[in-house]
């Protein structure tokens, strides 16, 4: 073990005082359940029966109630008992007509742009009409964060092989798109032709807002003023503002840029702290186009690791990335409204030893003007986090001329700030983490969770080792952080309270720890990578990496976080052979889980499709599954276990 006495018993005390209030309404559920039950079978109403079950008791579920499945190294996708799943979307469908054939291998670039795109990451779910609880119509929201060309064409792995043409199609199957949905006898299907479905990709225009815009490394020769810009890319993770806006992470666009070789220093301290590098670049897109060479276009790089708002209500609204909220490797942005009314907006910088960031707005969110919270990113404060050793930390505020943030430092304006975010951030002493992923803010509890995915050089070759809030070397399995902002939860706070809630791993590995339950009770998981809650505040777990370091697919898992289950992890699905999974995303009912199935197949080569998905034989699809209960209830809730609402008709006046 890894971690001091006083952290479980911090810990195990925070279980205590909730103890009894939460086994009274455990008791009171299950009682509940059963009472339902009864007084169904005296009620002389149907109506009054069928709510004192569906209502009351789904209003009192605070715990998780569906079986955990065991660890999957199969084909094919795998559920927890009374569950199913079907696939809404996949890439190369056409958001305008039924799909040509689904044959994605034919796509051209025109085609590509109005289809969906390739390696679907954020999955978020709009109600329509805007602003409704809709949880049967309405947008998804979905990110495409790179191409497989070794899995889309017959190259034999070699990117150099790719023509001018494929490499057309794999810049339009990147960037984000939005797509219509309905549910139709228990089914989630695009509508086609939608007014609302878009696509934005590495060529759709884009738009500066906040410090680094008109800055004179945001000027390139497509863009004179440094005010626009060409395309997103490496669009990993998002998240939906509260006015029905998504915040999109750029995250690993490094990878699109070559020959990165400057006279000047600061381009230099700055291409070397990104990891833009002096070779060809991963993707080779700079053998087609000047503007990913960066000894053609000096300034392009800078104008990608930002987060972008776009706004899928209105497919016309040109995306405006939000530089105010500084430029690194973005895993998300995810948003928080203060009890000031100031919005909190939650990113980190998904790398090795990278940081922890938050963004508080200068002004109030105002629910009755859309127009003006479409502002709310560009004015404030970002700032970086210190964890110290007692379980305390602060928020440090990236502001130039405060502290080292000064030109004799190198930082000339805000700008310098934003742009290199990064070194800002190491001048104030923040903390190094493990490959910081999601961070999101549980609805019920309004405490923070902090994904750390896993970092396998902490403590190697002379690296910084592990410390209380990265407790392990050569973390491969990473780690959840639970964060309460300031005094009782003020997410505007610059102090805050730490406490380790995962040390993820398989449970008989000494160094794993589930918020203190027992460990023989709980399922392995590696790699979490983006979160989100249900209705009750259950944490949900997708990950990325259980392949290379459990030997088993990536799944989707449950942890409830507070009473006596609080750490009581489960496994709720199980993905196919090289994909991770992402999206995680509920509708308001809690009826349906969308996940995203990203590259399916990735180690593989094309024409290699034994265990491809969605069909075994074909060329693989990264795409979006629904997952309902078989009786429609809401996900991991007793009643989607026990019994649905038809049933219990059946039941009590026969079929
Ligand atoms: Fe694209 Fe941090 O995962
Ligand atoms: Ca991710
Ligand atoms: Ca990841």
């Amino acid at each position: 073990m890894h971690y001091d006495s006083d952290m479980v018993v911090r810990s195990d005390a925070g279980r205590g005082q909730d103890f009894g209030k939460v086994v009274e309404s455990r008791i009171g559920r299950r009682g509940l359940i059963k009472g339902g039950i009864v007084a169904a079978f005296s009620a002389s109403s149907l109506g009054k029966a069928l709510a004192s079950v569906t209502q009351d008791s789904v209003a009192k579920v605070d715990g998780l109630a569906f079986e955990g499945i065991a660890p999957s190294s199969g084909i094919e996708i795998a559920l927890a008992k009374g569950y199913s799943h079907h696939i809404v979307i996949g890439w190369g469908d056409s958001l305008d007509v039924v799909s040509r054939s689904n044959d994605p291998e034919k796509l051209t670039a025109k085609d590509q742009r109005r289809a969906f795109g390739y390696n679907n990451d954020y999955v978020g779910f709009l109600p329509l009409p805007l602003g409704s609880e809709n949880s049967e119509h309405g947008l998804l929201a979905v990110n495409f964060e790179y191409a497989n060309p070794e899995l889309m064409y017959d190259i034999e792995g070699d990117l150099k092989k790719l023509t001018k043409s494929q490499a057309d199609v794999c810049m339009e199957a990147v960037g984000f798109g939005v797509v219509e949905v309905k549910l139709t006898d228990g089914k989630w299907q695009p509508v086609l032709a939608s007014k609302f479905n878009s696509r934005h990709t590495a060529n759709s225009k884009m738009e500066f807002s906040g410090p680094a815009r008109g800055d004179t490394r945001m000027m390139t020769s497509h863009s004179k003023d440094g005010s626009t810009g060409i395309g997103t890319l490496a669009n990993c993770s998002a998240g939906k503002t509260p006015w029905g806006t998504v915040l999109s992470g750029e995250e690993n666009f490094q990878d699109m840029f070559g020959h990165a070789n400057y006279t000047e220093e600061k381009d230099n301290r700055s291409a070397a702290r990104y990891g833009v590098g002096s070779d060809d670049s991963e993707y080779g897109w700079e053998r087609h186009y000047d503007r990913f060479d960066v000894r053609k276009e000096r300034n392009e790089a800078y104008h990608f690791g930002w987060v972008v708002e776009f706004d899928p209500y209105d497919p016309n609204w040109i995306p405006k990335k939000r530089t105010a909220l500084g430029r690194f490797r973005h895993e998300a942005a995810t948003t928080h409204v203060a009890k000031s009314g100031q919005v909190v907006m939650y990113s980190g910088d998904d790398a090795r030893f990278e940081y922890v960031y938050k963004f508080v707005s200068r002004d109030r969110y105002d629910a009755d003007d859309r127009k003006a919270n479409m502002n709310l990113m560009d004015e404030g404060i970002l700032y970086v986090a210190k964890f110290n050793d007692d379980g305390s930390g602060e928020w440090l505020p990236l502001v130039y001329g405060q502290g080292p943030l000064t030109k004799e430092n190198g930082f000339d304006s805000q700008a310098d700030v934003v742009i290199d975010v990064r070194i800002a951030a190491d001048l104030l002493g923040a903390t190094k983490m493990d490959r910081p992923e999601d961070i999101e803010v549980n609805p019920v509890n309004q405490k923070v969770y902090v994904v750390c995915t896993n970092n396998t050089d902490r403590g190697k070759d002379g690296k910084e080792g592990s410390n209380t809030m990265n407790p392990r070397n050569e973390n491969r399995h990473g780690h959840v952080i639970e964060l309460v902002e300031g005094e009782a939860n003020d997410h505007t706070a610059t102090s805050f309270a730490w406490e380790l809630f995962l040390v993820c791993g398989d449970p008989e590995d000494e160094s794993t720890y589930y918020a203190g339950y027992p460990k023989e009770k709980v399922s392995p998981i590696s790699s979490p990578d983006n979160i989100c809650f249900d209705r009750f505040g259950n944490l949900w777990i997708s990950t990325d990496g259980q392949e290379k370091t459990l030997k088993t697919r990536d799944g989707f898992f449950a942890v409830p976080t507070e009473g006596p289950e609080r750490g009581s992890l489960r496994q709720f699905m199980a993905s196919v052979p090289g994909s991770e999974v992402c999206g995680p995303e509920f509708t308001p009912d809690g009826k349906t889980a969308f996940l995203a199935i990203q590259h399916p197949l990735e180690g593989k080569l094309y024409g290699d499709w034994a265990e491809s998905w969605p069909e075994t034989g074909k060329i693989a699809r990264p795409g979006i599954i629904a997952i309902r209960a078989d009786n429609g209830m809401a996900i991991g809730s007793a009643e989607a276990q026990t019994v649905s609402r038809r049933d219990l008709v059946d039941q009590l006046f026969g079929k």
